[in-house]
């Protein structure tokens, strides 16, 4: 397994954090995020907003790039130079591996304060502490499995919810026979990775998911549920428009905002660009678990990974985690960002019918036990398998790897080599 703390291991890191520390003033938070798109700009200010009120500037490093690997390189690079920021965007496993590699500061004392470990669902818990020790502040749940649809266009075509891929299929017919885009994909490897996440459950359903995506069970990746998931993925590449390739997640929720498009498959921070838009649920888009996966939650949560800084950079530290899962912000920021709290007491009123039903989804899917990570995004496997996964949709979606049956041989392999 190629972790974090290979990467880092040899880096002039002890020597220069001295260096580095200084770059941050003890005022301020510095921290590095991919929240560039407009929604998660707007999301983002209700933050900084906040800790303006209690005194701490805002140095802002932002690395454009969905899904956050671009961002994640620039982390490593800061990381190994000793310049750790206040705190980093993070996903999931990347929080464990930084904080194996022991770089991660301790929020601990923040927690007890603020009664995290009884606010906090356990699922978040396990990715935000490690060996006992609170290292990263969550700060929403966004969930992947969703249909982003414009309004005007599904009446156009007379279209209903589809409950099945098959309906699915016959939407996206309907679409294209009225000359409009079926379906805005963004073609970069995340965001059909994303995409597939929610393919494999609807094929498989939700023990087939956990069992492939989080258990990395051998047979279930090679099994023909698999290779069917492949068959699907590209019965559904057929209804995408031929610019998609390399196009960034905002710009294929635009497509559908502004009705070139039909539907977008993608996590709900897509929600924040309809809300962003002034487009209102019910009226302007319409929101869908994709289809046959209504019931199960395919999660990720932002987390704000918190570095080892120097002592007198600590209280800005605090300052951002005790603001991050306040009851307030957790409503007034995830409104903004299409994401629901990570806190079970936080009230829905805030939220439209999107956010609504995202809230209730979480609850009964934790309850149920179905409440699974996502590979696509962080919380199935750790970064190395993650990335394995998603060059392998991406040679399929773009031709490189030819057949289904060819996809499930090199995921296997591929996941493999990773582990
Ligand atoms: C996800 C992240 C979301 C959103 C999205 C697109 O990885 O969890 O908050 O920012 O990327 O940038």
């Amino acid at each position: 397994m190629k972790t974090i703390a290979k990467a880092l291991a040899g880096s002039l890191m002890a020597s220069t954090l001295l260096a580095g520390a200084a770059l941050a003033q003890t005022k301020e938070v510095q921290m590095l995020h991919w929240w560039t798109s407009g929604g998660e700009a707007a999301a983002l200010n209700v933050l900084k907003g906040d800790l303006a009120k209690e005194g701490f500037a805002w140095k802002d490093v932002p690395v454009a790039g969905g899904g956050g690997d671009a961002a994640m390189t620039a982390l490593k690079a800061m990381v190994a130079a000793g310049n750790y920021p206040t705190a980093s965007q993070m996903l999931g496993y990347t929080v464990l591996d930084y904080a194996a590699a022991g770089v991660m500061g301790d929020l601990t004392e923040t927690a007890k304060k603020e009664g995290w470990d009884k606010a906090v669902p356990a699922p978040l818990q396990k990715f935000s502490v490690y060996k006992g020790k609170w290292v990263a502040a969550p700060v929403n749940v966004h969930s992947v499995n969703w249909l982003w649809i414009n309004k005007a266009v599904m009446d156009k075509i007379g279209g209903t919810e589809p409950k099945t891929f098959d309906d699915l299929i016959a939407l996206l017919d309907k679409a294209k026979a009225a000359g409009v885009i079926p379906l805005a994909l963004g073609g970069q490897s995340w965001q059909e990775a994303t995409m597939f996440d929610s393919i494999v459950l609807s094929t498989g359903g939700a023990e087939f998911y956990k069992k492939a995506f989080n258990d990395l069970d051998e047979a279930s990746l090679k099994s023909p549920t698999m290779k069917k998931a492949f068959d699907n993925l590209g019965r559904l590449k057929a209804y995408v428009d031929p610019n998609y390739s390399g196009r960034d997640w905002n710009l294929a929720t635009a497509m559908v905002i502004k009705g070139d498009a039909l539907v977008q498959v993608m996590g709900d921070w897509a929600k924040g660009e309809f809300v962003a838009a002034k487009k209102e649920p019910g009226k302007d888009f319409l929101c869908y678990r994709f289809p046959g996966t209504d019931g199960t939650v395919i999660y990720n949560s932002d987390m704000f990974g918190m570095f080892n800084v120097p002592a007198d950079r600590r209280a800005a530290q605090a300052a951002l985690a005790t603001a991050t899962l306040s009851k307030s912000f957790q409503s007034a920021f995830n409104v903004v960002k299409g994401s629901v709290p990570a806190r079970t007491d936080v009230p829905d009123t805030a939220f439209d019918a999107c956010g609504k039903k995202g809230i209730a989804d979480l609850k009964s899917a934790s309850e149920k036990g179905t409440l699974f990570g996502s590979l696509a995004q962080g919380y199935g496997a750790p970064p190395a398998v993650a990335n394995a996964y998603k060059d392998v949709v991406t040679k399929f979606v773009h031709d490189q790897i030819k057949t289904s049956d060819q996809a499930v041989i090199e995921l296997v392999k591929a996941i493999n080599d990773a582990k």
